[in-house]
């Protein structure tokens, strides 16, 4: 391998950045291959948007949050949005653009970092065209299954955490129920680890559909036991067991849940059935802007640099992972398409039950 293509596609993460500074310093540094970066995800291969990489491009991007390569969740080089000269957009197979351009550039083997979208893009690539791809793990959620943990993810915890304890006092001043929604579409994870960091009463997670009986009655007690306050921490996916009709019906037309701001509901739900002061945080982007914590950079580094060895050796067709402390590799096909959820009776969810935390699941 003699050049390296790096790419970051999908939603972008705390990290990105020490992931491609990681990657172009050891292939110049241990490898002697040259790096090039492409611009905005695969619309770069797409399109030709590319540049080779010096250590001038990366100097003093570590601690800064973003990707200098830029990126986009909307291009998928085999549904590609073509504008055609007259204006319309249609979707075209551009799968062919890319190999072209891969020769072009004259790559020998392109990293991926992305989330399960750009990964599952990154293995057909791979397996239809026959591309020399390796993939890195990235999402603030947490949920791909193959690694333990991704970058991104306790920076997001950090941002969430501090939010809790920002809303505390005040919720304390005013004797108010305070929500905080955080992200995480398809799992809790953000929303359980926050909830625990920043002393949450109630967490409200996709894998446990609540109800809001034992909600309110948490709230309750600690009323009686002098504390008018409370603190629910929402993941955006969260919703109430049955998937109540209010809640799909509002959905229709405000598209709140799309956009983010399930917990408007839950806020309107809970003031109506208990009479409680009700008040709404959405952290959204917040969570995946600005500078990583050092367990990210540190993370993400370990991932670039087995990335970049892998490639150089010509495992393709593999993504690296963190699993038992080690960055190991493991084949993209099965990396890619099995969410990691939280599993409802693990030792984090335990843990929680066992100092009060309500999930909404429990009996009256
Ligand atoms: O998957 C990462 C994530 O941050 C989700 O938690 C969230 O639902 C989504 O991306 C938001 O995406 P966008 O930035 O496109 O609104």
């Amino acid at each position: 391998v003699r050049r390296l293509g790096v790419l970051t596609g999908g939603g972008d993460a705390p990290g990105l950045n020490a992931v491609i500074r990681a990657v172009v310093k050891s292939c110049l540094f241990s490898h002697r291959v040259t790096p090039v970066g492409i611009y905005d995800g695969f619309s770069g291969l797409v399109e030709g948007k590319a540049k080779e990489l010096e250590l001038d491009d990366i100097w003093g991007i570590l601690p800064r949050g973003g990707t200098i390569l830029g990126t986009t969740n909307r291009h998928n080089p085999f549904r590609y949005p073509f504008r055609r000269p007259d204006g319309v957009e249609e979707i075209v197979d551009a799968s062919q653009a890319v190999v072209r351009n891969f020769e072009k550039l004259g790559l020998d083997a392109l990293v991926v970092i992305g989330g399960d979208g750009s990964l599952a893009i990154a293995e057909r690539m791979h397996r239809e065209l026959g591309l020399p791809v390796v993939g890195v793990p990235k999402t603030i959620d947490n949920d791909i299954s193959a690694t333990e943990v991704t970058f991104g993810f306790a920076t997001a915890m950090e941002a969430a955490a501090d939010a809790l304890d920002r809303l505390h006092t005040t919720a304390e001043a005013h004797h108010r129920v305070m929500l905080l929604e955080v992200m995480g579409r398809d799992a809790g994870w953000i929303a359980l680890h926050a909830g625990l960091a920043g002393g949450a009463d109630v967490i409200l997670i996709p894998e446990i559909p609540f109800r809001f009986e034992p909600v309110i009655a948490k709230f309750r007690a600690r009323e009686r036991r002098g504390r008018p306050f409370s603190l629910v921490v929402v993941a955006e996916g969260a919703a109430p067991q049955g998937g109540s009709q209010v809640f799909q019906a509002e959905d229709k037309v405000t598209g709140w849940k799309r956009l983010g701001g399930i917990s408007y509901l839950v806020a309107q739900e809970i003031a109506e059935r208990s009479g409680y002061e009700v008040r709404v945080t959405v952290l959204g982007h917040i969570q995946r802007g600005g500078s990583p914590v050092p367990v990210d950079r540190i993370l993400a580094t370990r991932f670039g640099v087995e990335a970049t060895r892998l490639a150089v050796e010509g495992q393709f067709g593999t993504m690296v992972a963190l699993q038992c402390g080690e960055i190991v590799s493991v084949p993209l096909s099965e990396a890619v398409g099995h969410l990691k959820r939280v599993p409802v009776n693990s030792q984090l969810v335990k843990a929680a039950r066992a100092i009060g935390i309500v999930f909404g699941d429990e009996d009256p």
